[in-house]
């Protein structure tokens, strides 16, 4: 059955381009963001893998490690880095898995066949620290992701995990939140100081409190 919300990410140990890893060990308390591009030396990937490189500095300050897979060996993927850096002005900056023997691309059910033969399509899954499944997105390989979402997705996720709170429709960093039906409105009083505003007994917004 494929990987769920709320599995555990499965363990594995791989080549990459920065060394052998064990994962779990690498994540070590961070957040993981694991994403697999079909083929290297391929358009749509050589863009993708230049613009997540570029937002490395928004993922560090999230405390997010990102790594990349396909199922070409590292010899390539060492090769292929010089194109992007050439063409996308970026120098990629995080480890890129080599997995000739589909070992991880199967672990995570990152093959779909029907939909592009023996390669990987565009998976990814934000882990969270306790390595728990928190996100996955699964796009065809004529489309390439919108990593601004991606970064979105995990404002949002820290959000919950700190604060309880979960975000609406559209949400951006700074827009207002919502409060979990859960909470009740004197426990909510306390918990969210900045005051909140009662839609509907369930449907209760308030700053978001990290700003
Ligand atoms: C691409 O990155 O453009 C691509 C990769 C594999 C299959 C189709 C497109």
């Amino acid at each position: 059955m494929a990987l769920q919300l709320g599995d555990e990410a499965p363990n594995f140990d791989a080549e990459t381009t920065e060394g052998k890893i064990n994962f779990h060990s690498w994540l070590g308390d961070s957040w993981g963001v694991l994403f697999s591009h079909p083929k290297d030396f391929t358009p749509v990937c050589t863009t993708e893998l230049g613009y997540t490189a570029k937002l490395k500095p928004e993922f560090d300050k999230r405390g997010v490690k990102v790594i990349g897979l396909s199922v070409d060996p590292v010899s390539d993927h060492n090769e292929w880095v010089k194109d992007i850096e050439e063409t996308q002005g970026q120098k990629v900056n995080f480890p890129m898995i080599g997995d000739g023997d589909k070992k991880v691309a199967e672990l995570y059910g990152m093959i779909h066949p029907k939909s592009l033969d023996s390669l990987t399509v565009r998976s990814v899954f934000i882990i969270g620290p306790d390595k728990k499944i928190k996100l996955t997105i699964t796009y065809p390989a004529s489309t390439g992701r919108n990593f601004d979402e991606i970064l979105r997705v995990i404002d949002s996720l820290q959000l919950t995990a700190k604060y309880q709170v979960s975000t609406p429709v559209n949400w951006k960093d700074g827009d207002d939140v919502v409060i979990s039906p859960a909470i009740p409105d004197e426990e909510a009083k306390t918990k969210f100081p900045k005051g909140f505003k009662t839609l509907k007994p369930y449907l209760r917004l308030t700053p978001q409190p990290n700003k």
